[in-house]
Protein backbone atom coordinates (compact mmCIF):
# COMPACT_ATOMS: atom_id res chain seq x y z
CA UNK A 1 0.00 0.00 0.00
CA UNK A 2 1.16 3.64 -0.79
CA UNK A 3 2.29 5.33 1.72
CA UNK A 4 1.07 8.39 3.81
CA UNK A 5 3.78 11.15 5.37
CA UNK A 6 1.89 13.50 7.23
CA UNK A 7 3.72 17.11 7.46
CA UNK A 8 2.69 19.02 10.72
CA UNK A 9 3.76 21.92 10.08
CA UNK A 10 0.77 24.09 10.52
CA UNK A 11 0.19 22.59 13.86
CA UNK A 12 3.51 24.78 14.80
CA UNK A 13 2.02 27.84 12.92
CA UNK A 14 -1.29 28.26 14.73
CA UNK A 15 0.77 27.96 17.72
CA UNK A 16 3.47 30.54 16.43
CA UNK A 17 0.23 32.67 15.97
CA UNK A 18 -0.01 33.15 19.45
CA UNK A 19 3.61 32.09 20.42
CA UNK A 20 2.45 29.87 23.21
CA UNK A 21 3.27 26.11 23.80
CA UNK A 22 -0.07 25.00 22.47
CA UNK A 23 -1.14 23.29 20.20
CA UNK A 24 1.61 21.09 20.19
CA UNK A 25 3.14 19.32 17.09
CA UNK A 26 4.60 16.77 18.63
CA UNK A 27 1.56 15.56 20.38
CA UNK A 28 -0.29 15.74 17.27
CA UNK A 29 2.06 14.16 15.27
CA UNK A 30 1.56 11.27 17.64
CA UNK A 31 -2.49 11.31 16.56
CA UNK A 32 -1.36 11.22 13.07
CA UNK A 33 0.30 8.17 14.01
CA UNK A 34 -2.50 6.54 15.67
CA UNK A 35 -5.01 7.51 12.77
CA UNK A 36 -2.48 5.59 10.58
CA UNK A 37 0.21 7.81 9.71
CA UNK A 38 3.51 5.98 8.14
CA UNK A 39 5.95 8.39 8.99
CA UNK A 40 5.97 12.51 10.14
CA UNK A 41 7.26 14.95 7.97
CA UNK A 42 8.31 18.87 9.08
CA UNK A 43 9.63 21.68 7.66
CA UNK A 44 12.30 23.68 9.53
CA UNK A 45 12.46 27.27 7.74
CA UNK A 46 15.39 29.43 7.78
CA UNK A 47 12.97 31.72 9.19
CA UNK A 48 11.52 29.64 11.63
CA UNK A 49 7.89 30.85 10.62
CA UNK A 50 6.36 27.69 12.02
CA UNK A 51 8.63 24.15 13.26
CA UNK A 52 11.61 25.16 15.72
CA UNK A 53 14.78 23.19 16.63
CA UNK A 54 13.10 21.85 19.53
CA UNK A 55 9.91 20.38 17.73
CA UNK A 56 12.17 18.23 15.30
CA UNK A 57 14.78 17.17 18.84
CA UNK A 58 11.64 16.10 20.47
CA UNK A 59 9.92 14.37 16.27
CA UNK A 60 13.09 12.51 16.47
CA UNK A 61 12.23 10.74 19.93
CA UNK A 62 8.94 9.47 18.55
CA UNK A 63 9.27 6.01 17.87
CA UNK A 64 8.30 7.02 13.89
CA UNK A 65 10.08 7.67 10.61
CA UNK A 66 11.00 11.68 10.15
CA UNK A 67 11.53 13.53 6.71
CA UNK A 68 13.17 16.46 7.30
CA UNK A 69 12.34 18.98 5.17
CA UNK A 70 14.97 21.92 4.51
CA UNK A 71 16.64 24.07 2.42
CA UNK A 72 20.65 23.15 0.85
CA UNK A 73 22.05 25.77 3.58
CA UNK A 74 25.46 25.10 5.11
CA UNK A 75 23.18 25.60 8.65
CA UNK A 76 20.47 23.36 7.84
CA UNK A 77 23.06 20.75 7.13
CA UNK A 78 24.43 21.14 10.40
CA UNK A 79 21.14 20.48 11.79
CA UNK A 80 20.46 17.10 9.82
CA UNK A 81 23.84 15.66 10.99
CA UNK A 82 23.15 16.35 14.26
CA UNK A 83 19.81 15.59 14.68
CA UNK A 84 19.84 12.52 11.63
CA UNK A 85 16.62 12.02 10.64
CA UNK A 86 15.55 9.30 8.58
CA UNK A 87 15.46 10.95 5.63
CA UNK A 88 15.79 14.59 4.27
CA UNK A 89 13.88 16.26 1.85
CA UNK A 90 15.64 19.30 0.36
CA UNK A 91 13.23 21.94 -0.94
CA UNK A 92 13.84 25.25 -2.52
CA UNK A 93 13.08 27.82 0.09
CA UNK A 94 11.99 31.91 -0.63
CA UNK A 95 11.43 34.39 2.65
CA UNK A 96 8.32 35.62 1.07
CA UNK A 97 6.64 32.44 0.10
CA UNK A 98 3.54 31.61 1.59
CA UNK A 99 4.44 27.87 0.99
CA UNK A 100 7.08 25.68 -1.19
CA UNK A 101 6.10 27.34 -4.73
CA UNK A 102 7.67 25.23 -6.82
CA UNK A 103 10.18 22.24 -7.31
CA UNK A 104 14.16 22.67 -6.37
CA UNK A 105 16.17 23.82 -9.22
CA UNK A 106 18.39 20.49 -9.24
CA UNK A 107 20.58 21.45 -12.94
CA UNK A 108 21.17 24.75 -12.23
CA UNK A 109 22.35 23.97 -8.19
CA UNK A 110 24.06 20.54 -8.83
CA UNK A 111 27.99 21.83 -7.61
CA UNK A 112 26.03 23.07 -4.44
CA UNK A 113 23.69 20.05 -3.95
CA UNK A 114 26.49 17.15 -4.65
CA UNK A 115 28.54 17.66 -1.40
CA UNK A 116 25.08 18.15 0.80
CA UNK A 117 23.71 14.67 -0.52
CA UNK A 118 27.10 13.24 -0.13
CA UNK A 119 27.24 14.22 3.37
CA UNK A 120 23.86 13.31 3.93
CA UNK A 121 23.97 9.71 2.95
CA UNK A 122 27.25 9.29 4.95
CA UNK A 123 25.47 9.16 7.87
CA UNK A 124 22.59 6.87 6.68
CA UNK A 125 20.44 9.40 6.14
CA UNK A 126 18.33 9.03 3.16
CA UNK A 127 17.85 12.40 0.24
CA UNK A 128 14.88 13.30 -1.26
CA UNK A 129 14.89 16.06 -4.01
CA UNK A 130 11.57 17.99 -4.20
CA UNK A 131 11.85 19.03 -7.83
CA UNK A 132 8.97 19.86 -11.21
CA UNK A 133 8.21 16.64 -13.34
CA UNK A 134 10.71 18.25 -15.63
CA UNK A 135 12.84 15.26 -17.58
CA UNK A 136 15.93 17.00 -17.05
CA UNK A 137 15.31 17.93 -13.10
CA UNK A 138 14.88 13.97 -13.02
CA UNK A 139 17.96 12.80 -14.90
CA UNK A 140 20.18 14.96 -13.10
CA UNK A 141 18.67 13.91 -9.08
CA UNK A 142 19.93 10.20 -10.55
CA UNK A 143 23.24 11.68 -11.43
CA UNK A 144 23.78 13.16 -7.74
CA UNK A 145 22.62 9.61 -6.47
CA UNK A 146 19.33 10.79 -4.77
CA UNK A 147 17.45 8.14 -3.49
CA UNK A 148 13.80 10.16 -3.92
CA UNK A 149 12.86 12.45 -5.66
CA UNK A 150 9.30 14.03 -4.51
CA UNK A 151 7.24 14.96 -7.07
CA UNK A 152 5.46 18.69 -6.68
CA UNK A 153 2.15 17.56 -7.32
CA UNK A 154 1.13 21.77 -6.69
CA UNK A 155 0.18 22.25 -10.27
CA UNK A 156 -1.89 19.25 -10.51
CA UNK A 157 -3.92 20.12 -7.26
CA UNK A 158 -4.24 23.97 -8.46
CA UNK A 159 -5.63 22.67 -11.95
CA UNK A 160 -8.19 20.50 -9.66
CA UNK A 161 -9.91 23.40 -8.33
CA UNK A 162 -10.21 25.61 -11.53
CA UNK A 163 -13.75 24.63 -12.99
CA UNK A 164 -13.64 23.62 -16.44
CA UNK A 165 -9.76 22.98 -16.53
CA UNK A 166 -10.39 19.16 -16.45
CA UNK A 167 -8.04 18.86 -19.41
CA UNK A 168 -5.24 20.83 -18.16
CA UNK A 169 -5.59 18.49 -14.78
CA UNK A 170 -5.75 15.55 -16.96
CA UNK A 171 -2.14 16.85 -18.51
CA UNK A 172 -0.67 17.52 -15.32
CA UNK A 173 -1.55 13.62 -13.78
CA UNK A 174 -0.44 12.30 -17.04
CA UNK A 175 3.15 14.12 -16.87
CA UNK A 176 3.43 13.01 -12.92
CA UNK A 177 2.30 9.25 -14.34
CA UNK A 178 4.91 9.23 -17.33
CA UNK A 179 7.99 11.10 -14.99
CA UNK A 180 7.46 8.36 -12.11
CA UNK A 181 8.34 5.85 -14.78
CA UNK A 182 10.78 7.17 -15.88
CA UNK A 183 12.22 8.06 -12.38
CA UNK A 184 11.84 4.54 -11.36
CA UNK A 185 13.96 3.33 -14.54
CA UNK A 186 16.99 5.53 -14.06
CA UNK A 187 16.70 4.06 -10.56
CA UNK A 188 15.15 6.67 -8.26
CA UNK A 189 12.44 6.26 -5.81
CA UNK A 190 9.22 8.19 -6.38
CA UNK A 191 7.14 10.27 -3.52
CA UNK A 192 5.03 12.80 -4.54
CA UNK A 193 3.05 16.02 -2.45
CA UNK A 194 2.08 19.31 -2.31
CA UNK A 195 -1.17 20.71 -2.49
CA UNK A 196 -2.75 17.07 -2.14
CA UNK A 197 -6.84 16.47 -0.77
CA UNK A 198 -9.74 14.22 -0.19
CA UNK A 199 -10.57 14.60 -3.61
CA UNK A 200 -7.52 15.15 -5.66
CA UNK A 201 -5.40 12.41 -4.29
CA UNK A 202 -7.62 9.88 -5.78
CA UNK A 203 -6.15 9.92 -8.96
CA UNK A 204 -2.11 9.84 -8.14
CA UNK A 205 -2.67 6.50 -5.64
CA UNK A 206 -3.20 5.41 -9.02
CA UNK A 207 0.37 5.75 -10.15
CA UNK A 208 2.61 2.86 -10.82
CA UNK A 209 6.02 3.40 -8.79
CA UNK A 210 4.39 5.96 -6.47
CA UNK A 211 5.65 5.20 -3.03
CA UNK A 212 4.65 7.74 -0.10
CA UNK A 213 2.54 10.74 -0.35
CA UNK A 214 3.82 13.48 2.34
CA UNK A 215 0.83 15.90 3.07
CA UNK A 216 -0.07 18.58 4.97
CA UNK A 217 -2.51 21.33 4.61
CA UNK A 218 -5.41 19.41 4.21
CA UNK A 219 -5.29 17.17 6.87
CA UNK A 220 -4.50 19.76 9.35
CA UNK A 221 -7.34 21.83 8.17
CA UNK A 222 -9.61 18.79 8.11
CA UNK A 223 -8.38 18.19 12.23
CA UNK A 224 -9.53 20.60 12.94
CA UNK A 225 -12.94 19.60 12.86
CA UNK A 226 -13.14 16.22 13.56
CA UNK A 227 -9.95 15.65 15.11
CA UNK A 228 -6.02 15.07 13.94
CA UNK A 229 -6.49 10.79 13.97
CA UNK A 230 -9.62 11.01 12.65
CA UNK A 231 -8.79 13.38 9.60
CA UNK A 232 -5.43 10.78 9.25
CA UNK A 233 -8.32 8.25 8.76
CA UNK A 234 -10.12 9.18 6.89
CA UNK A 235 -7.11 10.23 4.25
CA UNK A 236 -6.11 6.34 4.90
CA UNK A 237 -9.41 5.87 3.36
CA UNK A 238 -9.19 8.24 0.42
CA UNK A 239 -6.07 6.69 -0.41
CA UNK A 240 -6.61 3.03 -0.11
N1 LIG B 1 6.04 18.08 0.32
C1 LIG B 1 6.86 19.16 0.41
C2 LIG B 1 8.26 19.02 -0.06
C3 LIG B 1 6.41 20.39 0.95
O1 LIG B 1 7.24 21.45 1.02
C4 LIG B 1 5.08 20.46 1.43
C5 LIG B 1 4.60 21.73 2.04
O2 LIG B 1 5.29 22.01 3.20
C6 LIG B 1 4.28 19.31 1.35
C7 LIG B 1 4.77 18.15 0.77
C8 LIG B 1 2.88 19.29 1.86
O3 LIG B 1 2.08 20.17 1.14
P1 LIG B 1 0.61 20.48 1.64
O4 LIG B 1 0.74 21.15 2.97
O5 LIG B 1 0.06 21.37 0.58
O6 LIG B 1 -0.11 19.16 1.75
Amino acid sequence: MIKLGVNIDHIATLRQARQESFPDPVQLAKEAIAGGADGIVCHLREDRRHIQDNDVIALRKLNTRLDLEMAATAEMLKFALKIKPDMVTIVPEKRAEITTEGGLDVVRYKNKLGPIIKKLQAKGILVSLFIDPVSKQIEESAVLTADFIEIHTGKYARASYVKGKKLSQARELEKIGLFTQKARLIGLRVNAGHGLDYNNVKEIVRIPGMEELNIGFSIIARAVSVGMKQAVIDMRRAIR
